[in-house]
């Protein structure tokens, strides 16, 4: 793990939102913690699309970037240790590949080893309304352990930009792997 402290796997898929990915990567390069990046097709394309964030500028934000299609790759391995995964945001996709045990992607096998491993595994989800299958799919992994944040975030601490709600979500998402942040103002 070299001298950082902690080790995250990232994955950035295509739901809407990307924004909050690329807040939590520069977050997480602040902190000094190391990040190992898997981005889907669709989550470069919806990065690229709401962000304006090319593939190139991403992968300058981790410490080490993963082909999605690289299933060879350090984090596909149990062995290989890590303190827990972020996936942000997660599309119904992704939720509903992981809920099945599906390894069709890094993300997904990643995803597959953290759960089996009995590590932290954070879904940041997005989509509106839920249907049954994407309501059923959060509940089945939540009794599992997995943590299901929408990505929903509270108006009591009175955001007056969107950085501020961005820095809110990414903030009680980091809290999710005990990594404390001064991100948000906390309810006293
Ligand atoms: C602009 C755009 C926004 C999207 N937003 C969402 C979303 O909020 N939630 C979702 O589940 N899928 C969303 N999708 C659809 C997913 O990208 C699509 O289901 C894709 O198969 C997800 O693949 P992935 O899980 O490998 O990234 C969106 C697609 C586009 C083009």
């Amino acid at each position: 793990m070299g001298s950082k402290t902690m080790r995250i796997v990232v994955g950035v898929t295509g739901g809407s939102c990307s924004l909050y990915g690329v807040a939590l990567l520069k977050a997480l390069e602040q902190l000094d913690i190391e990040t190992h990046l898997i981005v889907s097709k669709m989550g470069e394309y919806v990065t690229k699309h709401e962000c304006d964030i090319e593939i190139n500028d991403l992968k300058s934000m981790a410490a080490y970037f993963h082909k999605i299609d690289d299933l060879a790759a350090p984090v596909a391995s149990g062995s290989f240790k890590t303190d827990g995964m972020i996936i942000i945001p997660c599309s119904m996709n992704t939720l509903g590949a992981i809920a099945g045990g599906l390894s069709l992607n890094l993300i997904h096998r990643a995803a597959d080893v953290t759960i089996k491993e009995g590590r932290k595994l954070v879904l940041v989800t997005r989509e509106t309304p839920l249907s049954v299958i994407h309501l059923e799919n959060m509940l089945k992994l939540a009794r599992m352990g997995v943590r299901i944040v929408p990505a929903s975030p509270g108006f009591y601490h009175h955001p007056q930009t969107i950085g501020d709600l961005v820095n809110i979500m990414v903030g009680r998402v980091l809290d999710q792997l005990g990594i404390d942040t001064n991100l948000f103002k906390r309810w006293k």
